[in-house]
């Protein structure tokens, strides 16, 4: 077996973070990190906030307006079409709000879904959950397996773009097209792909949900739900506020004495990615979890799995046996963090779990190599 070619690290990267020093972080996509200069335009909004909090909270929806065409225009969206809400787990709640369903009505999801977006799924209506095999070899295989899943009763597809544990993508155009043939309404989970898909709202969804704050470098809370017009006017928000009679997307924004910060510090994310360049920084993530994935699936009773190119995260499957529930994941992750300082996902799966590692520009080679020389023996422990 040839070694893996050694990425090369990214220069200004690490000095772009305030990340601990002391910790090895390879979990970028669990809940992002803000840049330095993201946070200090954040700061920067809250003591205007504070030393003037009449003035901020009388112009905060047209600032709104000015960031949300900001984001648009960096992700080629229309701005009517798309509002600032606070993580993915809200967009999937919207989203489901927005959809007529009737007695009878089933919503698909997948055992790849991410546990809060399933679970607001399942607070609406039956879920049918497709067991998705992390051995599938390729995105058409993922789709013939998600249409096979379909029933008479299935009126709603709630699937990631890409997914958590697997770092796949799932919801692909070609799959959104057969289920909208098929009169089936699509929601698409993209926490992930603001920052690593050049194109990251999903064409073709009816809605869309995504995170800025894992890889578009914008402050925690900032996420953007994106809905077809025909559904636009469906959506509610959740807590309806002065501003509900304006409809989407101001309505869904506007959520009284709220801290707006986050959202209007957003375009300074995709801005400060774009000045680094988003394709380089897409090739040096991806290139570095390809890395530590090609490491660690040489460690004796790991597995490699089947990935979607360019991605930032990698999954290796954990020998048989670890992991096998969502407790003994948690143990171990904990167990990681605590003794050998490193942050890593750790998923569950029946017969053996799995690791997730993920790449940013702050990460080097030598991280993975630590954990991949470090793994052996704390799982023999
Ligand atoms: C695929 C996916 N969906 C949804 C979420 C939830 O994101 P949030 O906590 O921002 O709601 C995550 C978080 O990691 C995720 O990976």
């Amino acid at each position: 077996m040839t070694e893996p070619a050694t990425p090369t690290a990214f220069p200004g990267g690490d000095a772009l973070f305030r990340l601990d020093p002391g910790v090895t972080h390879l979990n970028h996509g669990s809940y992002g990190a803000v840049p330095v200069p993201v946070q200090e335009a954040q700061e920067a909004l809250r003591a205007e906030a504070h030393a003037d909090p009449d003035a901020f909270f009388n112009g905060v929806g047209e600032r709104l307006d000015g960031a949300r065409g900001r984001i648009a225009a960096r992700l080629g969206a229309d701005p009517e079409g798309i509002a600032f809400i606070s993580n993915a787990t809200e967009g999937a709640n919207l989203a489901l709000d927005a959809v007529p369903l009737a007695e009878g009505d089933e919503i698909l999801v997948t055992d790849h879904g991410y546990g809060t977006v399933t679970a607001a799924a399942a607070r609406r209506a039956p879920v049918t959950t497709v067991a998705l095999d992390p051995h599938l070899p390729d995105e058409d295989a993922v789709r013939e397996a998600v249409l096979a899943a379909l029933t008479p009763r299935t009126k709603v597809a709630l699937l990631d773009h890409v997914s958590s544990p697997t770092a796949r993508l799932v919801a692909g155009p070609r799959l959104l097209a057969d289920l909208a043939a098929r009169g089936i309404t699509t929601v698409v989970d993209g926490a992930h792909t603001p920052g690593t898909l050049a194109g990251p709202i999903a064409a073709g969804a009816d809605f869309w949900f995504g995170n800025l704050h894992k890889w578009g470098y914008a402050p925690s809370g900032s996420a953007l739900l994106a809905v077809a017009p025909a559904h636009r006017a469906r959506v509610r928000a959740l807590v309806p506020s002065w501003e509900d009679h304006r409809g989407f997307p101001r309505s869904v924004e506007y959520r009284a004495t709220a801290d707006y910060t986050g959202w209007l510090a957003a375009p300074e994310g995709l801005d400060l990615l774009e000045r680094l360049g988003a394709a380089r920084v897409r090739a040096h993530n991806s290139a570095l979890a390809a890395y530590g994935a090609d490491l660690l699936a040489r460690l004796p009773g790991f597995t490699a799995l089947p990935h979607t190119p360019g991605l930032p995260m990698r999954s290796v499957l954990l020998p048989p046996g670890t992991a096998e529930t969502q407790e003994a994941a948690r143990a171990l992750r904990e167990a990681l963090a605590a003794k050998l300082r490193i942050r890593v996902l750790v998923w569950p799966r029946p017969g053996g779990g799995g690791l997730r590692v993920c790449g940013q520009v702050y990460n080097h080679p030598g991280e993975y190599e630590r954990l991949a020389a470090a793994l052996p023996a704390f799982l023999a422990r």
